[in-house]
This record gives structure tokens, sequence and C-alpha cells, in this order.
């Protein structure tokens, strides 16, 4: 039983990594022991040690609570240049091994409990060559999470991203909807919300509020779990992860 979830988007920057740590964080708080992936990043930067490292990375190992000596294996390739990793690989001149991004990913879902894989870019993002996130998504064999907005266009990016997955025979199990401010959503997200409900036939798993910035470090990972615990399914998104129920 492969007990992991995979993290996409409808696009970059919609907050896989920021849902990603918060489910974490959550998963964490349970006292259940998670592992995080992000088996290919690009636009790293330079950390204190001098290596190029992967933002996302940090934060993901922050909120499971993993150390810097595991890095390697939660981020085994970080790419200087900020495009998609296909391209970023090819300026640097590295190969990038795909057999060996799903071994890292099915090592650290063999030691962990609970283990959060986190996409690049969206799910057509190129990882090498012809090799795309979906291809990815069906040789890992994790059901699938979608990260969307909740602002205009997000009712086109969600269901083109869930049709195609539905042709690749790729679980999409839920949708999270990041940044949704309950105080201050209008006609124009509520109906969003409605119609990817509707077109996608998907559940929707939470909405996630915008909140002050969350920078990695063990308070504020803390408080990011508990807000995950607030704002998601945080039950069904596990029942999901061990397959032990399904979600209507
Ligand atoms: N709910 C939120 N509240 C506040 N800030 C957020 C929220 N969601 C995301 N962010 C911020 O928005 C930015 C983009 O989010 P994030 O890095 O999670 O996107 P991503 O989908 O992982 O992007 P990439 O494709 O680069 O991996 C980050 O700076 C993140 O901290
Ligand atoms: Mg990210």
């Amino acid at each position: 039983m492969q007990k992991g979830l995979f993290i996409t988007a409808t696009d970059t920057d919609v907050g896989k990594t920021f849902i990603c740590g918060a489910i974490a964080a959550a998963i964490k708080g349970r006292g259940i022991r998670v592992g995080v992936v992000k088996p290919v990043a690009s636009g790293g930067v330079i950390g204190a040690n001098g290596k190029l490292v992967s933002e996302d990375a940090t934060f993901l190992m922050s909120a499971a609570g993993i150390g810097e000596e595991q890095r390697q294996q939660v981020n085994p390739v970080c790419l200087r240049p900020a495009l998609t990793p296909a391209v970023a690989a090819a300026e640097c001149g590295v190969t990038i091994d795909t057999a060996q991004l799903i071994s890292t990913c099915q090592a650290m879902i063999a030691k962990s409990e609970l283990t959060l894989v986190e996409g690049v870019g969206g799910i057509l993002a190129p990882i090498w060559r012809d090799y795309l996130v979906a291809d990815m998504m069906l040789e890992l064999k994790l059901p699938a999470l979608l990260v969307t907005r909740p602002d205009l266009g997000t009712i086109n990016h969600t269901v083109l991203t869930t049709e195609y997955a539905r042709q690749r025979g790729i679980n999409l199990a839920g949708i999270i909807i990041n940044r949704w401010d309950e105080d201050k959503v209008t006609v124009l997200e509520r109906s969003n919300l409605a119609y990817i409900e509707r077109l996608t036939g998907l559940p929707v798993l939470g909405k996630f509020p915008a909140v002050s910035m969350v920078q990695p470090g063990q308070a504020s990972m803390k408080r990011l779990g508990e807000l995950a615990e607030q704002h998601l399914a945080v039950d069904d998104i596990i029942s999901l992860m061990t397959g032990v129920e399904e979600i209507a």
C-alpha cells in the first residue's frame, strides 16, 4: 500500500508548497511520522552552507520536522534557473534520471507513516524532455490533490486540469482552494466554487485562508498545522492517503 499523496496545482505559485506544508504540519501535530518529497525543484537559491537549495524543500522539511541531514532524500534535484525543470536542467547541462526520482519518492514513502509529494508547476510541466508531472503521478500511483486559486480564471484552469487527469487515468481525489477569505469573498469566488464542484464532480476538501507570511520554523509551522486542522478536511485527506475510505 502506497501511503501517500501527490500535491499538484493549476499553475506555479498557486500554493502547492504552502498547502503541502500545512497538511504535513497537521499530520505531524497528530503524532504521525510524516515524510515530504520535492523530487525536483528549479529556482534554487544559495543556502547558509553555500550550497544550492530549494526553498520549497526547506519549507516542507520544517513543516514535517525533518532535519537538514535528509535534504538530499527530500529534494534530490535542485536547479538554479527559475525555468521548468526540463529546460532548467538542459541549460545547466544536468541529466535528470526520472527513475531515480521515483525511487527517492518510494524510499520516503517506505520509511514514513504518511508521505506528501509536491509536484512542480502544474500537471503538464515538463520534468525531463517530454516526461511530464502527469507521468510522474502515474508512476507513483498516489492519489492526488489539486490546489487551485479562488479568483477569476480558476474555473477554466481547474476543470482543464481535472479533465486531463481523468484522460490520463490519474486519481485526482479532491481540490483545495487556496487564499480563500470567508470575510472577503464575493459572488465571484462563490460562483467559482459552485462551478468547480459541479463541473469537476470532485470534493473540495478545504478552503485555506490567506495568512500573513509563514517562515520555516517550529512555532509558525505548528500554527500552520492548526490552521490546516481548522480549514481542511484533514481526516478525509489522511483517509485518502491510507486508502482506508473512499471519499464520496
Ligand atoms: N494561503 C496563503 N497565505 C499566505 N501566503 C501564501 C498562501 N499560499 C501561498 N502563499 C505564498 O505564495 C507564494 C506561492 O506559494 P507556493 O510557494 O506554495 O506555491 P507553489 O504552487 O508551491 O509554487 P511552485 O510552483 O513554485 O512550487 C509563496 O510565497 C507562499 O508563501
Ligand atoms: Mg512549491
